[in-house]
């Protein structure tokens, strides 16, 4: 049986392979065009595997040489659809942008799974879909409300898309995963978030910071209301996000799903500060980072965590991985790269 995994060069899709490999007998297929990622990363997920990956360059919009990967991989059972375009910011200045690659993108990958019958699917979703949250921790029932960005709105539409589709295939099945905040890297540092432009997150900026790619990191806002002031999220280990995919996928595929398309968060349930992701990075690090307080982010939300009893109900998934393993495996990570001259 083989899975396909779209946008699998990425940072959370190449994660999800190396899961795949080390813990299941499915075979992966990729496809993926590299606007966001290389095809170096399938030697790295060999050099942690030892197995290659099958993998396509292919622009997902692209419906008719998406669809000659079905018709040339006609054992694909399931699909993980991950590329998107992802950065708040950019989506905010290039909506169109957005619009076109995420919303085409899906509708091509739902078409095709119509057609060749792939019976289920895992869609990437974003704790953004819940915008300026009321009430803490989120559930997958709290209200979503108006979106924040072009970004989270694509994956707002991205959700009724899976949900109006598989109202209408009966046989076919999906869930949702919203994803809080990944960070880190895979525990060997071998693979880890290489994006072609600028990080946008505040992980990948500490680790910069302190290898001397950037100056400073600018804490943006310590007058929240808080504990240190600072805002809050529920950071989580990119391996444990990418090991959830896999128990998701096994649920549909055993059977044991209890709706037709599911929603489910993927998040710690903690919420750390920007100071306390600090304070970790530098205790597990032992580098003193160079940081300055600065204003507030426009559109940041105060503080935002997961209620995650659904995966565990659902998926029987908790996250294994703790903050100090987020910071560490990040800075193996910053460190390979700087010593392979990335
Ligand atoms: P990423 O940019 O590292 O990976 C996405 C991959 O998709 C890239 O390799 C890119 O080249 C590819 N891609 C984009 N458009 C494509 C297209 N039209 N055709 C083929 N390939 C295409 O991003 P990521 O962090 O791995 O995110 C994966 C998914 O998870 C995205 O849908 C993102 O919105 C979602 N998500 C990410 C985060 C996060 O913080 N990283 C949080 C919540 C949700
Ligand atoms: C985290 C915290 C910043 C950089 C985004 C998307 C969300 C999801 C995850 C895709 C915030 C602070 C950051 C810096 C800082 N992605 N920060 N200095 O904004 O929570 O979420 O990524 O779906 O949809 O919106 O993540 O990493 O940018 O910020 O102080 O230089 O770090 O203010 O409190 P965010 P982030």
């Amino acid at each position: 049986m083989k899975i396909l995994i779209t946008g699998g060069a990425g940072y959370i899709g190449s994660h999800t392979i190396i899961e795949i490999i080390q813990n299941t007998d499915w075979e992966v297929v990729s496809i993926d065009n590299y606007s966001n990622s290389s095809e170096g990363t399938y030697d790295r997920i060999k050099e942690i595997t030892g197995k290659e990956v099958q993998y396509y360059n292919i622009d997902l919009r692209d419906l008719s040489k998406t669809a000659k990967v079905f018709e040339d991989n006609p054992d694909i059972k399931g699909i993980i659809h991950f590329a998107a375009f992802k950065a708040v910011g950019e989506s905010v200045e290039k909506p169109l942008m957005y619009y076109d690659n995420n919303i085409n993108s899906l509708n091509n990958i739902l078409k095709c799974q119509a057609k060749f019958n792939v019976p289920s699917l895992i869609f990437s979703s974003s704790c953004s879909v819940y915008g300026n949250v009321e009430e803490l921790p989120v559930t997958e029932n709290s209200k979503l409300s108006k979106s924040e960005s072009p970004y989270a709105y694509t994956k707002q539409i991205g959700e009724v898309m899976v949900n109006d589709f598989i109202n209408v295939n009966k046989g076919l099945k999906a869930i949702s995963l919203r994803y809080f905040n990944p960070v880190g890297a895979h525990v060997t540092g071998l693979n880890g978030e290489l994006s072609n432009a600028a990080p946008n997150n505040l992980v990948p900026f500490i680790t910069q910071t302190a290898i001397g790619k950037l100056k400073q990191l600018t804490v943006f806002g310590d007058d929240y209301e808080t504990r240190d002031g600072t805002c809050i999220r529920d950071y989580v280990h990119v391996s444990d996000i990418a090991n959830a995919h896999v128990l998701a996928l096994g649920v549909l595929i055993d059977g044991n799903a209890k709706k037709e398309h599911d929603i489910i968060n993927l998040g710690t349930g903690n919420g750390v500060t920007v100071l306390e992701a600090i304070n970790a990075f530098e205790k597990v690090s032992g580098e003193q980072l160079n940081y300055h307080i600065g204003a507030r982010r426009e559109g940041d939300v105060e503080s935002i965590y997961a209620n995650n009893e659904k995966a565990k109900n659902i998926l029987n998934w908790t996250s294994e991985k703790n903050l100090d393993d987020m910071m560490l495996s990040a800075w193996k990570w910053e460190k390979y790269l700087k010593k392979n001259n990335f």
